[in-house]
């Protein structure tokens, strides 16, 4: 498999404001008021994996997300999608690169409570000047595919939250994208509804090879993917890759590196 993704000595310094009175004050504590999320990342997304990014909570794994996705920009560092590096298109190419390669499920729904399923299903299309059959087309086949058919016309607060997912899926889905990304993507289901689009998210990736980078932080999601790079304090600290385990066994292995990682927490 080739690279899809090359992410490049990449580090993400957030500043946070601080109300500080005294300007002396405030020079002392610069420092103090950032966060270094990510601190020089390196790796490689190879085109139709499944990867799963995990790690303890505040490790950094959102923002790397993000700016794999060209949602946030990197502080220092390069991401190159397809060849390209994102950092040096502007907004406008930006938009259209996400909109024609990337599908994004979240874990809360940002589903709009104003518009049908329907409408918010083809939000996505809006944006491109694409014509009414083609959309009604694809909207029929995801529709048909996720089994929402009969919710096309209902409101998101008529649903539940197992078909609100579903209805994001199907939205992430739309413009047929190459790359899907997922952030804790089943944080808000129960354990069948989860099962559910882990097998749907594996049909995804193996049947029609679309890359899969989904961030989660429980070994029992985690192997459903093939690889998982475990993140901390922004940095990547160990790769545990499925080979030819079972799934059962990949669980073990995972779980295994997840629960040493929080042990050498304790000790710190
Ligand atoms: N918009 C932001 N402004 C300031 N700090 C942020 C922002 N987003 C994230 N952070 C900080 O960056 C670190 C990594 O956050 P995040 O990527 O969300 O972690 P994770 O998704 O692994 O829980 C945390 O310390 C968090 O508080
Ligand atoms: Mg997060």
């Amino acid at each position: 498999m080739k690279p899809i993704i090359k992410v490049r000595e990449l580090n993400k310094t957030y500043s946070r404001e601080k109300y500080n009175i005294s300007i002396e004050r405030f020079k002392n504590n610069k420092e103090e008021s950032k966060t270094h999320a990510l601190k020089g990342i390196n790796m490689d997304v190879l085109d139709g994996e499944f990867l799963v990014i995990m790690g303890p909570s505040g490790a950094g794994k959102s923002t790397l997300l993000n700016m794999i996705s060209t949602i946030d920009k990197d502080t220092k560092g390069s991401v190159k999608i397809l060849g390209e590096d994102i950092s040096r298109l502007n907004e406008i190419d930006i938009s259209k690169f996400r909109y024609e390669k990337l599908g994004f499920i979240f874990q809360k729904f940002n589903v709009l409570n104003n518009l049908t399923v329907k409408e918010n299903i083809i939000l996505p299309l809006a944006l491109k000047n694409d014509s009414i059959e083609n959309i009604l087309e694809r909207i029929n086949s995801i529709s048909e595919r996720l089994e929402i058919k009969e919710l096309l016309e209902k409101y998101p607060n008529e649903c539940s939250g197992g078909q609100i997912q579903k209805i994001a899926v199907a939205r992430a889905l739309i413009n047929n994208p190459k790359i899907i990304v997922a952030d804790e993507p089943t944080g808000n289901l129960d354990s069948r509804n989860s099962h559910n689009l882990l097998e749907f998210l594996k049909i995804l990736n193996e049947v029609e090879k679309k890359t899969v980078i989904m961030v989660t932080h429980d070994p029992m999601i985690a192997s459903y993917g093939r690889r998982v790079l475990y993140l901390k304090d922004g940095i990547i600290e160990k790769e545990v890759l499925r080979k030819d385990l079972s799934q059962k066994e990949y669980f073990y292995n995972i779980l295994d590196t997840v629960s040493k990682e929080s042990l050498d927490l304790f000790n710190k």
